[in-house]
């Protein structure tokens, strides 16, 4: 039996048109800065976003925890949500890489406000961390894919400009956050506004956007310069990865364009499991993920179980809600069967 697979949008394979893409790329030794493929990659990126430079990382953790230990000194303190990907889910690689400490903030599904940084900021006094950074996720895998309101990105670059801090978004899914806003999705796509509010953004294009493999890392020239460095230490520096940027590049001309799909699809989804008699509540769906939480006495583990066994497969987040992630592997006809799976099966 097919197994329709809604554990999260990075179990996608490379389309033929990929792999065609990703055989046809120029290559050449990365550490010399000498592959093409990648370098064109980089400048795109950085282009979009309204940033000088990119640099090429093989995941979205090596990126983030990249930009984090150029951002923060040992000792130093990072603000950010406290659903946040950087604190829950890169193996506590701030303490361990950057030797920081972390300020988590409650909020709206991982969205925090202006007000709460100012207040998390601490004071420059030596009894206290030293605060170093901002970081935002746009959008917050764990709070739904939740898409952060663009004037409260304003707010927070107002508050760090006047304390001197820089900001870091985590955009593995920045592609969903933008489609969901109605932004550009063309091949000059300019999102050059958006990205300039922050000192350093990473993308990933190995979630929605269907690519094998790679995140890209932006910021000034100089930051680029010294995350190149961190990249190095962690073992990050590659050779010929222009097959792999190939992937990303395809995926940006003809994946994003279609990522708009998805969350229609998540909609539909959503739109069931509000009608289904086991679910007692669904958190809005804004982007491509859905999270529902059981009635009470089914257990999200339980449930999983027995979906998985009628051919859906998804993912218990806690112990009493489900999430569901759409992606590109997905199309209407596994919705249908899936939507099938779900009226038929009663929780027990
Ligand atoms: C919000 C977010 N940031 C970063 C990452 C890390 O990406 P990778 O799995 O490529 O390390 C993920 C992975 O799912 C993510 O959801």
């Amino acid at each position: 039996m097919e197994r329709i697979d809604f554990r999260s949008d990075t179990v996608t394979r490379p389309t033929a048109d990929m792999l065609a893409a990703m055989g046809a790329a120029a290559v050449g030794d990365d550490v010399f800065a000498e592959d093409p493929t990648a370098g064109e990659l980089e400048r795109r990126c950085a282009r979009m976003l309204g940033h000088e430079a990119g640099l090429f990382f093989p995941s979205g953790t090596m990126a983030n925890q990249a930009a984090i230990q150029v951002h923060v000194a040992p000792g130093d303190e990072v603000i950010c949500g406290d659903l946040s990907h950087i604190y829950h889910y890169e193996g506590g690689g701030i303490a361990r890489n950057a030797g920081a400490s972390v300020r988590l903030l409650g909020g709206n599904r991982g969205r925090f406000t202006a007000e709460q940084a100012v207040a998390a900021i601490n004071p420059p006094d030596s009894h206290f961390a030293r605060t170093a950074l901002i970081a935002l996720e746009d959008t917050v895998n764990k709070g739904g894919g939740a898409v952060w309101a663009e004037d409260e990105i304003e707010r927070i670059r107002a508050v760090a400009d006047e304390r001197g801090l820089p900001v870091h978004l985590d955009g593995a899914r920045l592609w969903n956050a933008q489609v969901a806003r109605g932004a550009s999705v063309g091949t000059d796509a300019d999102w050059s506004g958006y990205g300039r509010r922050f000192n350093s953004i990473s993308v990933c294009f190995s979630k929605g956007l269907g690519a094998p493999v790679g995140s890209v890392l932006v910021g000034s020239a100089d930051f680029i310069r010294r995350a190149h460095r961190v990249r190095k230490v962690m073992g990050g520096g590659m050779r010929q990865i222009g097959g792999l940027a190939a992937a990303c590049l395809h995926a940006l001309d003809h994946h994003l364009p279609e990522l708009h799909r998805d969350h229609e699809r998540a909609r539909r989804l959503g739109e069931a499991l509000l009608a289904h008699p086991d679910f007692t509540g669904l958190e809005p769906v804004e982007t491509n993920i859905v999270i529902a939480e059981l009635r009470p006495g089914v257990s999200a583990a339980d449930a999983t179980r027995e979906l998985e066994e009628r051919g859906m497969r998804c993912m218990a987040f806690g112990p009493t809600k489900i999430r569901w992630v759409l992606h590109r592997d997905l199309n209407d006809a596994h919705l249908d069967r899936a939507l099938a799976v779900l009226a038929a099966w009663r929780a027990g």
